[in-house]
């Protein structure tokens, strides 16, 4: 019989190959970094050194806003630390209700449910509305969560290829007509290729072919649209969505996590979805913290004016010193270096340098998709642009952009 660990080993041996150390030990873990002190949006100490963060999904700089803070202050000292409990038993507060409200109003949808997290939002709307009998088709670059709601679901799982309508058209054509229910998931912006979602084009196929259309706004909610709700405002189709889910855990700079929806089922989730029903409800604190970021989100025309321009620069400059970079423009820039090797070298470069980005590896991602995942925030200043641009000129001279 095989050790209980033994399924482990690869992994282990992943993370000494370019952890450079064991996993318990705290410097120079790959992934999970330490973050020794924190001084603003995106400024920290890592590994003794102040540094400017370039990998945070803080894209509104919301986390250090006084009134954000202010809120959650408040709500702890009115309402306490935690709920303890579940929605459904003893963790439903009237500042729940009154996110929803806001939320389902924001979006202009009848309904609105607040979650956890914004993993348990997946969870709970593809768990709880599909079954075995149902087939689930979703852009295979959609995040975990997504995946791991189709799998609790039990329905057919199909994937179609990454932003690609026409995939989708055929894969749904192929099903038999009527009978199973199609339910397609796809994402806004995509959180480490930082592509653009055609919301539009694939709403077109779903409606004409027949399903239901949820799309994940985790990374695009705050930063796109006019009132910063997202790809589909942004590509004018709000309508034409069945199901939005966010997180609370990006720009509004909080934790949790939401769906908002026109159908009036909507609301039987509430007693449907293990992932939301055998759960503690969001604290106090981050319930009145995420009702006064969504206000600043949804009037921060400026901030998001911010955000694209530094996008716009920091996209355009990592372009020039020579990397191979995103397609186009977002507040998410990969840097692919082909090789995993290659990404460690850049990534530990960056950060001796005081420029702290993600890694992304295998097994997270094909050998060739290797490298950095960067992200901006209207919270960098010229000053953090410009070092940061200089610091990824040096690593193109002094290591190369391969590939
Ligand atoms: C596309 C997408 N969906 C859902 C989630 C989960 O959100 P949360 O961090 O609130 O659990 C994430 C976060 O990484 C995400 O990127």
């Amino acid at each position: 019989v095989s050790d209980l660990f033994d399924k482990l080993t690869p992994l282990a041996g992943v993370l000494r190959r370019h952890g450079g150390g064991d996993a318990t030990g705290d410097v120079d873990r790959p992934f999970d970094t330490l973050i020794e002190a924190v001084h603003g949006p995106v400024d920290a100490t890592i590994h003794g050194r102040r540094v400017r963060l370039f990998g945070s999904n803080n894209y509104l700089g919301l986390t250090h806003h006084p009134r954000v803070v202010a809120a959650q202050q408040a709500a702890a000292a009115t309402w306490g630390s935690g709920t303890t409990g579940s929605r459904v038993a003893n963790g439903t507060l009237a500042i729940h209700r009154s996110l929803e409200r806001e939320l389902a109003a924001a979006f202009d949808k009848r309904h609105a449910m607040v979650f956890t997290t914004g993993h348990q939002a997946n969870l709970s709307l593809l768990s709880a509305l599909c079954g075995p009998d149902d087939v689930i088709l979703l852009d295979v670059e959609s995040h975990a969560s997504v995946y791991d709601g189709a799998q609790l679901s039990r329905a057919t799982v199909i994937g179609f290829r990454h932003n690609m309508p026409s995939d989708l058209d055929k894969k749904l054509a192929r099903l038999p007509p009527g009978g199973r229910n199609r339910m397609v998931v796809i994402e806004g912006l995509y959180s480490t290729s930082g592509d653009l979602a055609p919301v539009a084009e694939i709403a077109e196929v779903v409606a004409r072919r027949g399903g239901y259309l949820v799309v994940d706004e985790a990374h695009s909610f705050g930063v796109l649209g006019a009132r910063g709700r997202g790809r589909a405002e942004a590509e004018g189709v709000l309508d034409r969505v069945d199901f939005v889910v966010g997180t609370f855990s990006k720009s509004l700079g909080g934790v949790g996590g939401f769906i908002v929806s026109n159908h009036d089922a909507l609301p039987l989730l509430h007693y449907a979805a293990r992932p939301y029903l055998f759960t503690a409800s969001g604290s106090p604190a981050t319930i009145e913290a995420t009702r006064e970021a969504l206000r600043l989100s949804l009037d921060g025309d400026d901030l998001r004016a911010t955000l694209w321009k530094n996008a716009h620069r920091w996209w355009e400059g990592l372009r020039s010193s020579g990397f191979s970079v995103s397609p186009t423009a977002s507040p998410i820039v990969p840097i692919y270096t082909g090789d995993p090797d290659r990404a460690v070298r850049l990534h530990r470069y960056a950060l001796a340098r005081g420029v702290y980005t993600n890694l992304v590896l295998p097994p997270g991602c094909p050998v060739a998709r290797s490298g950095l995942r960067t992200s901006v925030s209207s919270a960098h200043d010229e000053s953090a642009i410009v070092h940061a641009l200089d610091v990824f000129a040096g690593a193109a001279r002094d290591l190369g952009t391969a590939p």
